[in-house]
C-alpha cells in the first residue's frame, strides 16, 4: 500500500489554482514540489496533508479516504501519522524549546532523541524560551518537533526556507535518512531547485497542472 494517493484535485479561490492533480508517494520515497509564487503550492500541500478540502477530487492516507473520515478518526490519523512542517512555525511561544518537543513527545508517547537534537544544531539552546530563538532556530525546532512523533508522512512547506545553504543541506539529509529508516515518505514544497532536485522526484504546478520533471 502506498502512503498516500491523490486523484483528479482541483481547487479554486478567487480564481481556478489548477485542476485534474494526481499524486502518489511510496514508502522511502521524497517529492518536491515546485512552480512560481503564487502558482498553488502551499494551497495544494494543505489538501494533501488534511488541511484543506479541495473543491473536487480525492486525497487517501494509508488507504484512507481522509475528508471523508470521522472528525475522530482524522484528528487521529493527523497526530499518530502526519508530520506537518510550514512556512509559520505553529511553535508555543511561552514555552521553550524544550517543553515544545515534550509536547510532541506526550501526544505520541515517543521519546525525544538527543542525536536529533545535535543533527539539527538546537541542543544548546533547547532551554531557551521559543520567542528568544532565531528564525531559523524556531524552524529547526519545529522540525525536531515534528520527527519527534514518529509520522509516517512529513508535509515540508520551505522547510529549510530561513537556513543558510550548509544547513539545508543537512537538515536535508536529515529527512532523507528519517525516511528510509521509518518507512516514511515525504512531500516537500520549495523555490530552491537545487534542494527539490536532492528528492526522488520533481513535479512543476504550472499552467494550473502538475507536471513531473524529475
Ligand atoms: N485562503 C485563501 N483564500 C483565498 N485565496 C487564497 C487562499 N489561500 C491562497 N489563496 C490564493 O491562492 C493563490 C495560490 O496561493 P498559494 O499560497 O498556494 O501559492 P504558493 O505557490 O504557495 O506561493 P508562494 O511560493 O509565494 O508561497 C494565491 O493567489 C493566493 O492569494
Ligand atoms: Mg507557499
Amino acid at each position: 500500500m502506498n502512503l498516500l494517493q491523490a486523484t483528479q484535485l482541483s481547487h479554486t479561490f478567487e480564481c481556478e489554482l489548477f485542476s485534474n492533480v494526481s499524486l502518489e508517494l511510496n514508502k522511502h520515497e521524497s517529492i518536491a514540489i515546485v512552480g512560481m509564487s503564487g502558482s498553488g503550492k502551499s494551497t495544494l500541500l494543505h489538501i494533501l496533508s488534511s488541511l484543506l478540502k479541495p473543491n473536487q477530487g480525492k486525497v487517501k492516507i494509508l488507504g484512507k479516504d481522509i475528508y471523508t473520515l470521522k472528525n475522530a478518526d482524522l484528528a487521529a490519523l493527523k497526530r499518530n501519522s502526519l508530520g506537518l512542517v510550514f512556512q509559520s512555525h505553529y511553535l508555543f511561544k511561552g514555552f521553550s524549546a524544550y517543553e515544545n518537543l515534550e509536547v510532541s513527545k506526550l501526544l505520541s508517547q515517543q521519546n525525544i532523541d538527543e542525536t536529533l537534537l545535535h543533527r539539527l544544531q538546537i541542543h544548546e539552546c533547547i532551554h531557551q524560551k521559543v520567542t528568544e530563538l532565531s528564525g531559523g532556530q524556531q524552524q529547526r525546532v519545529s522540525i525536531a518537533r515534528v520527527l519527534t512523533k514518529k509520522p509516517k508522512l512529513i508535509f515540508a512547506d520551505e522547510p529549510t526556507g530561513n537556513l543558510d545553504t550548509k544547513t539545508a543541506h543537512e537538515v536535508m539529509q536529515l529527512f532523507f535518512e528519517y525516511t528510509k529508516l521509518n518507512d516514511a515518505g515525504m512531500i516537500l514544497v520549495t523555490h530552491d531547485e537545487h534542494l527539490a532536485y536532492l528528492c526522488d522526484k520533481v513535479y512543476k504546478l504550472k499552467d494550473k497542472a502538475l507536471i513531473q520533471v524529475k
